[in-house]
């Protein structure tokens, strides 16, 4: 990467930002930490790996032909390395990286001013392209199509409008809703990529490679313990490591074993599966609460004094993929593991076993 451009101002910390241990957004002051263990390379970022060969082959097609790679649209929820990835773009094609964001760009203005400042074959990154205002994506179909971009001037009848060109550029879109981009914006990308939470095996070496960098002590055990319980999220990984090498140098030897890593994350309210409060408050107000569901996923939401968005981004998909919540037509469902995991006893009848009489729901 030559250098790297920051357009204004980051995203304000709209929904899905909030303050717990494993809440998977950045913390304050947070980000200095994370850019440190931002794998710079395809070869350093780990997991993914069906992605990772999408990607190297794109990005070697684009080196090859000297021309700008396909715009890149990465989904999935925080903390996953949607970030990350933009910035390997731009490095292994070696252009520079301009980094932006939805909310950032208020008028169409500010995106024409943006592409037309850019140079042939560099990076754009727009950061929750999800929240781009409908004017300004307007603007941005015939630039990524055309590489073309039409400016307005003058008012009123006497109003014309003039087409510019811009250089060809490769727009890097990150979004944690991929419910919420339309579709002509979406088809307009060459690739659409979900992330998904890692396996346990990948988020240990994402412990250990952080653990090298920060220069922490850690065994087998201590890595193992930390991934496991990491949300499926690298950027929750980094966090507990850090969590635990604190724990382990003020109360335990200074280096990151098992006892270690099970003691501090018990200290920091991380429980066996990963689970953080926030997750549990989510569980045990649909089972206590609501008998185990189903409920609407705001009134789910207002019951833990959450942000729909963030229950919606963050914890309701680990719970899914956990298996302990279930999306239904009628609304979210706690499955039997839920109950279990809560040491509850499930209603004979719970709710979420019933299945609907076929038919009724299509
Ligand atoms: N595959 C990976 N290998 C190693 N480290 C990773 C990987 N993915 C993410 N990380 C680490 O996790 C941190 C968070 O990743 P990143 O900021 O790219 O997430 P994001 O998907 O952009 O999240 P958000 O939606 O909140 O913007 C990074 O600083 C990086 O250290
Ligand atoms: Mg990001």
């Amino acid at each position: 990467m030559r250098d790297e451009v920051d357009l204004g101002p980051p995203p304000d910390d709209g929904p899905g930002h909030g303050d717990g241990i494993l809440d998977a957004s950045p913390l304050g002051g947070e980000e200095a930490a994370e850019a440190g263990l931002r794998p710079r390379t395809l070869a350093d970022f780990v997991g993914q790996s069906e992605l990772k060969e999408h990607l190297a082959i794109i990005l070697e097609a684009a080196r090859r032909r000297g021309q700008a790679a396909d715009h890149l649209l990465f989904a999935g929820p925080p903390g996953l390395g949607k970030t990350t990835l933009a910035g390997i773009v731009a490095a292994e094609i070696d252009v520079a990286l301009h980094v932006t964001s939805g909310p950032a760009l208020e008028r169409a203005g500010d995106l024409a001013a943006i592409l037309s400042q850019l140079a042939e074959g560099d990076v754009l990154f727009i950061d929750e392209i999800h929240r781009l205002s409908r004017a300004v994506e307007e603007v941005l179909y015939p630039a990524m199509e055309d590489f073309v971009v039409d400016i307005v001037l003058g008012k009123g009848p006497a109003a014309r409008t003039i087409r510019i060109d811009v250089p060809r550029f490769t727009l890097v879109g990150a979004t944690t809703r991929t419910g919420l981009i339309t579709g002509p914006l979406r088809d307009r990308f060459g690739l659409v990529a979900r992330l998904d939470f890692y396996e346990p095996e990948d988020l240990e070496a994402i412990v250990v490679r952080a653990a090298e960098i920060l220069e922490v002590d850690i065994d087998t055990g201590g890595a193992r313990e930390i991934a496991r319980r990491a949300r499926g999220t690298p950027r929750i990984a980094n966090r507990l490591l850090r969590r635990v090498r604190d724990y382990a140098d003020v109360r335990g030897s200074g280096t990151v074993d098992l006892a270690a890593a099970q003691a501090g994350l018990e200290v920091f309210a991380v429980d066996e599966r990963g689970l953080d409060k926030t997750d549990r408050a989510v569980l045990d107000a649909l089972c206590r609460r609501f008998g185990g569901g189903p409920v609407g996923l705001s009134t789910l939401a207002i019951s833990v004094a959450e942000p729909t968005e963030t229950v919606e981004d963050v914890h309701e998909p680990f719970l899914i993929r956990e298996g302990l919540l279930m999306r239904t037509p009628r609304g979210r469902v706690a499955t039997p593991a839920a109950w279990a995991h809560l040491g509850l006893t499930a209603p004979r009848s719970a709710p979420g076993d019933a299945e609907p009489p076929p038919g009724l729901f299509g």
